[in-house]
């Protein structure tokens, strides 16, 4: 009797899980002992355009948004990239082929903004990068910066995106995955897919993956 409701016990909790997981990803815990030494990670860093298809393990998928734009202090809510004035003008947006989710980096998890495979739109006219697993989508909110002409705040939103995705291209370097940044996409269709507000930019991309054997 007592194991009949342990097991339904046990069932519940694993439906109620999955239930959760389906609009939220709750991510790992960064693993703050992985990668190499940071000067062979700039000796390795470069932009990859062939890459394994398999899908990113939860860990790795954990340390990579933690490394883009994650909360680094969490005393002052500050993050692992600089952003100007402390705007926190960058949301990274993971485009993969279950759906493409926001990260949110004081919560550390994925939440579901579309579901489907929208890679090709991220990839563009470039369609043959659609089979990477995973796209970071750097967006910037300008209307985040309180100061300044709307030419002065797209300049620093370039500056932070950019940030982040050197970010994801040394944590790349240091830990043996595939990156490549591009500007390359299919911007109008994505910010209906992402259901961006006027004052929110799509920047550039990384698409993530691990090394082709
Ligand atoms: C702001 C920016 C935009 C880029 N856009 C594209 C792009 O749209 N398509 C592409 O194939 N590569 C793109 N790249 C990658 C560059 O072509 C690449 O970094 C350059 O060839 C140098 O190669 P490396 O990164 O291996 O040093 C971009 C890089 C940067 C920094």
């Amino acid at each position: 009797m007592k194991k009949t409701i342990l097991t339904l016990c046990c069932t519940l909790l694993a439906t109620l899980l999955f239930a959760q997981t389906s609009t939220t990803i709750v991510l790992n815990q960064p693993d703050l002992n992985k990668g190499m030494n940071v000067m062979k990670a700039f000796a390795q860093r470069s932009s990859q355009s062939t890459f394994d298809t398999l899908s990113l393990k939860l860990q790795d998928l954990s340390d990579l948004l933690w490394a883009a734009d994650g909360v680094n202090r969490a005393d002052l809510g500050k993050r692992t990239a600089p952003s100007a004035m402390n705007s926190q003008d960058v949301d990274v947006y993971v485009v993969m082929k279950s759906g493409a989710y926001l990260y949110d980096a004081k919560k550390h998890q994925l939440d579901l903004v579309a579901p489907g495979d929208y890679r090709l739109l991220v990839a563009g006219r470039q369609q043959n990068y659609a089979i990477a697993p995973v796209f970071c989508v750097m967006v910037s909110d300008i209307s985040r910066f309180k100061s300044g002409t709307d030419s002065v705040k797209l300049q620093l939103a370039a500056l932070d995106a950019g940030i982040v995705s050197q970010n994801i291209g040394i944590f790349c370097a240091g830990t043996g995955l595939a990156t490549h940044p591009r500007t390359t996409m299919d911007v109008p269709k994505l910010k209906e897919v992402m259901k961006l507000k006027s004052s929110q930019y799509l920047m550039l991309n990384n698409l993530v993956a691990y090394k082709k054997e």
